[in-house]
């Protein structure tokens, strides 16, 4: 007796089984349909949709598989606010204008933007759940603590850089290929690990690997659970690998963290008990303990909320850095020049890093020239908010804002990939402090803008910078084939491909960067 048979109710004994699947079709289809009719996101009222109805899609599709280009439509058309509906339900499109006056408006809310992207009460999202329930906290580390301590961190991050980069790219010094991304998101995994978990944490095996991909694996899971129909998510969710590998990848992190935490809970207490100060951490389990000041704080949760908002943005900034150093070779030398002036004559400090003007201004025009997206400032409308032009966003409703990389309004020839153009601007009258790296400005959302822009946006310049030092100078690299790697897209986002490659050999530095006594 196979299983249906046994579990059939015995009123069906006698409908042919070819009747009672179409019946239960049937029903399956109409509960579907009214569930669909009772949840169904419609637009907004008063904004435009837009979606390239001309290639026959959808305004769903359109968005999922041209977002760019839709987007590029609707402020062609409309140059006023529209809307676009994504897989959750409708969003308002701004143009860039009113990215300053909603630098910091107090009807605005940041995670809820992300609440319906990211299924946040499924277990595996605990580390985009932290961010929800408690914003603050992981600013609080970031924008304070972290940011406080980048003086204090740089002799960690060279350490590390020096470890990691002989580990991932080795000392070959004859042409070879090698894999681009995974090999930066080793590095940048093992960087940011080192000052969030410190050692011997940050060179765990499982940890590296549960850093680098709970992110990835979280956006293709949730956009997997998006695609789905609503009715089917709770089906999909249990359906779709990415997600399983979350829930895993949770419960690893709790084995290798928690124990750490409780060492140094320990630790602590035992120096209070001695009548000693604990010993101070440069690293994010301390500054946690501190920052939660007694409170209850999920460290697990709280450390994958680090990783993904540090980890896939470091890689993709850091690997597309290495990708521009290979399509226009001629910044290789100027920007080596800088190095060894700078590291020469300061040593690594923070003040050293602040001193690579050059370096500063190719990484902001790698931002501005391949954006990782084409609209920031994601906000949740928490109270009804009226905009310069009249137009009233309302309750609920979220939105993102346009960026201006392209706009030769603000930037000459946009087109051109000028590294140094921010560097040339810095030096005009009273220009100094406008155009660094880390500096938001509403023509260069890179690192979003206002209230919520990257709190993490001085550690990850700094990180990136330390790691290009070595990079620059330890290695000559060069596209595989001429070939620029491809990008993939989905929505208005960019992502450099997984398969991409780079080809590269060892050189001899010219000064020595490494510590002397590294760990
Ligand atoms: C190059 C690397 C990075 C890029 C391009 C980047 C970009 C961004 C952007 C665009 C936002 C949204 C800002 C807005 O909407 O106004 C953001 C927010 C955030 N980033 Fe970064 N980020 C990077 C690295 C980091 C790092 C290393 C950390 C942590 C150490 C971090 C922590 C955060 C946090 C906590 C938020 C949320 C801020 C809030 O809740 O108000 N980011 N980032
Ligand atoms: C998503 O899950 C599949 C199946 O386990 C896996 O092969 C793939 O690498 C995952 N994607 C990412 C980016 O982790
Ligand atoms: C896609 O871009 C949006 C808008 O900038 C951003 O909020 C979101 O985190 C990005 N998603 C991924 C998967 O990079
Ligand atoms: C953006 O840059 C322009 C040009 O330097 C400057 O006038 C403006 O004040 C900046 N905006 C913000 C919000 O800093």
């Amino acid at each position: 007796m196979d299983v249906l048979t046994a579990y059939r109710p015995a009123f069906l004994e006698n409908v042919p089984v070819s009747i009672q699947v179409i019946a239960f079709g049937a029903i399956a289809i109409s509960a579907y349909i009214a569930y669909s009719l009772l949840t169904i996101e419609r637009p907004l009222k008063g904004f435009p949709v837009v979606a390239l109805t001309e290639r026959g899609l959808s305004p769903k599709w359109s968005w999922y598989s041209a977002g760019t280009e839709t987007v590029a439509k609707g402020l062609k058309e409309h140059n006023a606010p529209f809307q676009v509906i994504t897989g959750t339900g409708p969003k308002i499109i701004l143009p860039n204008r009113f990215a300053d006056e909603l630098r910091a408006r107090e009807e605005l809310n940041f995670p809820k933007a992300f609440e319906k992207e990211f299924f946040v009460n499924y277990p595996g999202f605990d580390g985009h759940r932290q961010g929800l329930i408690d914003d603050w906290f992981i600013q609080e580390i970031t924008r304070v603590k972290l940011t406080q301590s980048l003086n204090l961190i740089t002799h960690d991050l060279v350490d590390e850089t020096t470890a990691a980069v002989h580990d991932v790219f080795g000392e070959d010094t004859e042409w070879h290929t090698a894999a681009l991304k995974d090999n930066v998101a080793e590095m940048v995994a093992r960087l940011s690990s080192r000052v969030f978990l410190g050692l011997p944490l940050c060179r765990n095996r499982r940890w590296l690997d549960i850093a680098k991909d709970y992110t990835i694996d979280s956006f293709i899971g949730s956009q997997l659970m998006r695609i789905a129909p609503p009715i089917l998510r709770p089906v999909s969710y249990w359906l779709i690998p990415n997600c399983t590998r979350l829930r895993k990848q949770v419960r690893d992190a709790r084995k290798l963290i928690m124990p750490e935490v409780e060492r140094r809970k320990e630790r602590a207490q035992k120096a209070l008990e001695a009548g000693q100060k604990p010993p101070k951490t440069a690293d994010t389990i301390g500054w946690m303990y501190e920052v939660g000041r007694g409170r209850q704080v999920d460290y697990v949760a709280a450390q994958l909320s680090l990783s993904l908002a540090a980890i896939h943005t470091t890689t993709e900034s850091t690997a597309q850095a290495l990708i521009d150093i290979c399509r226009f070779p001629e910044v290789v030398q100027p920007m080596r020049e800088e190095i060894i002036q700078v590291i020469s004559e300061n040593g690594w400090t923070k003040a050293s890093l602040q001193k690579l003007r050059l370096m500063d201004s190719f990484l902001k025009e790698s931002q501005r020239f391949t954006p990782m997206s084409t609209l920031s400032m994601n906000r949740y409308v928490e109270k009804e908010l009226e905009l310069s032009d009249r137009t009233v966003l309302p309750v609920g409703s979220r939105f993102l804002v346009a960026a201006a990389f392209q706009d030769p309004s603000m930037y000459d020839e946009p087109e051109k990939f000028k590294a140094f153009r921010f560097s040339d601007k810095r030096q005009e009258p009273g220009q100094a402090n406008a155009w660094g790296h880390v500096t938001t400005n509403s023509s260069h959302l890179g690192f979003g803008h206002g209230q919520h822009a990257c709190p993490g946006r001085f550690f990850a310049s700094n990180e990136i910078k330390v790691i290009l030092c070595h990079l620059l100078l330890k290695y000559d690299f060069d596209l595989v084939d001429g070939e620029v790697p491809p990008t993939i897209n989905f929505e208005v986002n960019k992502s450099i491909s997984p398969k991409s490659k780079v080809s590269l050999r060892r050189r001899k530095e010219e000064i020595v960067l490494d510590l002397e006594s590294p760990s």
